[in-house]
Parts: structure tokens; sequence; C-alpha cells
């Protein structure tokens, strides 16, 4: 079977959206509701509405995907109220609700309207958007987000996770999870999409905001993607589970996070192509897989990489 759980919050699938991918409206979050998906995260919220960048801002290309949305949504409110009504039909359904803003007093803000509120899910925090012109992806820069997570922790008490940005060098791994470990959060989302890169249609940039930079995903970020999931999986607190994101269309990919250490797989760009039946198609290739090697649940592989 495909169940899992982070902290005491049971899932009786491990798959779910990546969000930005078919959860910016309440149309799409109940067809995932709907789908083979354990559950859905929300689109990032921001405090008020946003109508995000100029279009085009998203771009897919033979082996991935760019995008520079720039954090359109439909602000707090619409999402917690559509949660709750989510909630009051499948009250046993633990759901994820994903937040941001622009400025660390916002961020208390907007944690206070979902501690405030009858929210019972999770929460992510959002510490990685590379879209939004003249902000930095906020888990780039180590102390800021140190003293971040150090100011939540003295007042918020609902569970909360964090959405980080990929790596690239294992001193970047350390410092993270020195700071990381400090705090008693209880999931760390890996990976968000793969900043500022730039894709070109002929002689013009595919997106147009900030001169075609934009976040890469699909298939070309597995690789990144395993090698966070697998880089926290080896030096968080084995409480502080690690959802999987990051190039994941097919059982395999689904398969090769788990086994990296994931508790949780989400699915965004091949989502926002073949839409949500893709989780029925990857469960069961999932389960296939899984019992070639002679495995039941997830947890009988996840994190047992073996190095050659
Ligand atoms: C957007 C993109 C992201 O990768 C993210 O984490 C949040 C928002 C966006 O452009 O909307």
């Amino acid at each position: 079977a495909l169940k899992t759980q982070i902290a005491n919050f049971h899932f009786d699938n491990c798959l779910m959206n990546g969000s930005g991918i078919y959860c910016s409206e309440r149309e799409s979050l109940a067809k995932i509701d709907q789908s083979a998906a354990g559950t859905f995260i929300t689109k990032t919220a921001t405090l008020e509405k946003r109508l995000g960048n100029p279009k085009p801002r998203y771009f897919k290309f033979q082996i991935g995907s760019i995008n520079s949305f720039g954090l359109p949504n439909l602000g707090i409110d619409y999402y917690l109220d559509a949660l709750a009504d989510f909630q009051a039909k499948n009250p046993e359904k633990t759901y994820f609700l994903s937040v941001a803003e622009m400025s660390a007093e916002k961020i208390y803000q907007v944690l206070k309207i979902v501690q405030a509120s009858d929210f019972p899910g999770l929460i992510e925090l959002n510490l990685s958007c590379p879209n939004i012109a003249g902000k930095g992806q906020l888990a780039y820069d180590f102390d800021s987000t140190d003293r971040l997570l150090g100011e939540i922790f003295t007042w918020f008490n609902k569970p909360l996770g964090i959405k980080l940005p990929p790596y690239f060098d294992p001193s970047h791994f350390d410092q993270m999870a020195e700071i990381i470990n400090k705090y008693p959060l209880v999931f760390v989302n890996a990976i968000n999409s793969i900043g500022n890169g730039l894709v070109i249609q002929g002689q013009k940039t595919a997106i147009k905001p900030q001169h075609g930079l934009g976040g890469l995903g699909g298939s070309i970020a597995k690789p990144t993607a395993l090698a966070n999931v697998h880089a926290w999986f080896t030096r968080l607190r084995p409480d502080i589970a690690i959802i999987g994101t990051g190039g994941v269309s097919s059982g395999q990919d689904a398969f090769e996070h788990i086994l990296c250490g994931a508790s949780m797989v989400q699915v965004a760009t091949a989502l926002g192509h073949q839409g949500p039946d893709i989780f029925a198609r990857i469960s069961q290739k999932l389960e296939s897989i899984m019992a070639d090697y002679g495995y039941h649940d997830i947890s009988d592989f996840r994190g047992k990489l073996q190095y050659r």
C-alpha cells in the first residue's frame, strides 16, 4: 500500500500535487481531491489577491518547463474558506496550505491569520519563490532564514513545514541542516523549481518576465531533486519528514524519491501536462515496482538507497 504519514497525520496515498499546479481555485483542488492522490496543497497564498507577472509566463519544452508566474493567487482568505469546505466534506483527510509573503513582517501576518483560523492541516511556508523581481529566494539567505524561523516559533503552534529551493553544494546542506534541526518543523519539501534558468525559442526568450528568467521543472529537475531529498534525509532529525518534489512523472521517479528518503512525493510539471489522472497511473506503476522488489509498504524501502 502507498500509505504514509507526516508527524501524526496519515495519508492513504503518498502522492499529491506540488504547489502551483492544479491548485489555484476550488475547481482544480476538487479534481485532485477526487483523484487517487492522498491529498492536495493549495497554490501559495499571500495576504491579498495577486495577478502575477505578465504573460507568457510558462513554457514547456521537451525535457522540462520554465515558469515565472509571480505568485498569482486569490489571497489567503479564499484558500482558508475553500479548505474549510473540503474539510467539512472529508473530516478525516489532512490537507496542505501553502503560504508566502515578500517580507518577514508580512510572513508573520499571514501566519497569524492561519494560526487564528480553524485550519487543522499542515502548513507549508514557501521560502523559495524565484520569480518576484527584486526579492531573492529567502532560503538562500541562511541568517535571514534562521531569524525568521526563530521568531515564528516563539508563537506559531500549528504544524509547519518549509519548501526549499535546490542547493548545489554540500556545505550549504550542512549549514541549512544545522538551522532546520533547531526548530520544531514537521517537514521539509525539496525542491522548488531550479531558479533563474533561461529558455530560448528562435531568437526570443520563451517567457516574458525578467528577461526570460524562470524556475525550471520537469524531468531535468529530477537528479537535483533526488540529491536534495537524500541530503536532507541524511542530515535532518528523523522526526522531520521529507517531501520529495522534482521531475516526477512515472512510478519509477516516485520510487527513486522514496528510496532517497521522501515520505511523500509531489507531482508538479507532469500533473500540469497530464491532469489528475496521473496520480492513478503513477500509483499503479509504483505498486508494481514495489511488488517486484518484494516491498509491501513505502516504509520498507524509504531512505534505503544503496551506494555502489
Ligand atoms: C511561483 C513560483 C514558485 O516556484 C514558487 O515557489 C512560488 C510562486 C510563481 O511564480 O507563482
